[in-house]
């Protein structure tokens, strides 16, 4: 079977590495790729969200299945445009995947369907939403209705944080259109959890679950970024928990959109909180996640593809992936000055000497005549596997610190807190 993978991150690198892994992949195209993804599979020069082009392209080759990598071509409506042409497409409708281009449309999903999320109001007036936090005179969780490259959400610790997060998105417009309308959502603390699973339109086979780290500086400071690392298996979060969380979020979710008519095919992530209350939705969003896809991959024993295909052909009855006993843990490796602006063009040193049982997933690379160079802010995702969530650290940050490039930034504290809980007395 041909495979076309749609992307060019450090997420769709670890889709196209793990598809070429399946004895059922003829051939791997990407749309567009990026460096390393052209290094071993085929990159086009197609954009992700060039619906038309896309769909010729898969005709023209005959491409078995097409997944889907990120938001923007869900909502561009690419997973319609191949249904309508007869295409295996592993990723969701544009109306199935407003679960995830409007935060309101998945909270009144939510509603209907009885799965617990924090409460809310939307507003599509800064006025109104400042008068109403004043009121109220606590601090909010203030998101954008639209998609916003992960950057939508602004977790305020205080009444002028809240007022000032409304400002940013209403008022100086920071995120263009995606802040028409606006949530104000109450906080909750916990921890946080990314659980994804591949759905077929009915059926829910979980991933692995995952942790990622969402603000740009150690211990959670700084701004939002499209993620600076991740790790798997969370040990906060068990097998029970998963399988709880699977009956009382993806599975109602995934039954309501199939009432409507909007039948959800692809991978659906819920991102959770394990609260004092329970567990609650804070997100959902319509494709794998990016660290976590390049954390969960690589400890997943079975045949991606083929489940994804299974998934796209509606038949994931009875189908349940093996997983290695392996951690592991992600880096991202970012350019200086990320996520505000920075410098590209540096040569990156050392990908040749990485060890065994260590990944590292391009995001924003390019190849030059002399080897590669940094192209974009998350440059890298530097993934490694472990017998322990320790020694995967340990192996991750040993191997993040051998790749060198002007500027290189990284957190210091992914699965720190595994760690230090695992010391506890
Ligand atoms: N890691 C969060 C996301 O993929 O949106």
């Amino acid at each position: 079977m041909k495979v076309l993978i749609v992307g060019s991150g450090a997420r769709e690198h670890a889709l196209t590495w793990k598809a070429l892994q399946s004895e059922l992949s003829s051939a791997v195209y990407c749309a567009p790729g990026n460096a390393a993804t052209g290094a071993i599979a085929v990159n086009t020069d197609i954009p992700a969200t060039e619906v038309d082009a896309i769909v010729r392209f898969v005709k023209e080759r005959d491409v078995g299945l097409t997944v889907i990598g990120p938001e923007a071509s869900v909502a561009a409506g690419l997973g319609d445009a191949l249904a309508a042409a007869g295409r295996l497409v592993f990723g969701p409708t544009a109306g199935a995947g407003r679960i995830e281009s409007s935060k309101a449309f998945a909270k009144d999903l939510m509603a209907r369907s009885g799965v617990a999320t924090p409460g809310h109001h939307v507003f599509d007036d800064a006025t109104r939403a400042k008068d109403f936090v004043r009121g109220e005179n606590r601090a909010f969780v203030v998101k954008a209705d639209g998609l916003a490259k992960g950057k939508g959400t602004i977790v305020a610790g205080d009444v002028d944080e809240t007022l000032r997060a409304i400002n940013q998105l209403m008022v100086e417009r920071n995120l263009g259109s995606a802040a028409d309308s606006i949530l104000i959502e109450e906080r909750i603390d916990g921890r946080e959890v990314s659980l994804m699973a591949l759905v077929d339109g009915h059926n829910v086979v979980p991933l692995a679950p995952a942790c990622d780290y969402k603000r740009a500086l150690d211990n959670d400071q700084g701004p939002n970024t499209g993620g600076m690392g991740g790790y798997s298996p969370p040990g906060f979060f068990s097998e029970a928990d998963r399988e709880s969380a699977v009956r009382s979020v993806l599975e109602p979710v995934v039954h309501a959109l199939a009432d409507a008519g909007t039948p959800y095919r692809g991978c659906l992530y819920a991102g959770l909180m394990v609260s004092h209350k329970g567990v609650q939705v804070l997100e959902f969003n319509a494709r794998f996640g990016d660290p976590e896809a390049q954390v969960v991959l690589p400890r997943l024993d079975s045949d991606l593809l083929s489940m994804m295909e299974a998934a796209a052909r509606g038949d994931l009855s009875g189908r349940a992936p093996d997983w290695s006993s392996r951690s592991s843990v992600g880096v991202v490796l970012t350019s200086k000055g990320y996520p505000g602006t920075y410098e590209v063009g540096m040569p990156i040193e050392g990908l040749g000497r990485i060890e065994r049982d260590t990944f590292a997933f391009h995001g924003g690379t390019e190849a030059g005549p002399s080897g590669y160079r940094t192209a974009g802010g998350r440059v890298l995702t530097v993934v490694a596997l472990g017998d322990t969530i320790a020694q995967a650290r340990d192996r991750a940050y040993r191997n993040a610190e051998r790749i060198q490039f002007e500027g290189v930034t990284f957190r210091p504290d992914i699965a720190r807190r595994e760690i230090e809980v695992a010391a506890l007395p």
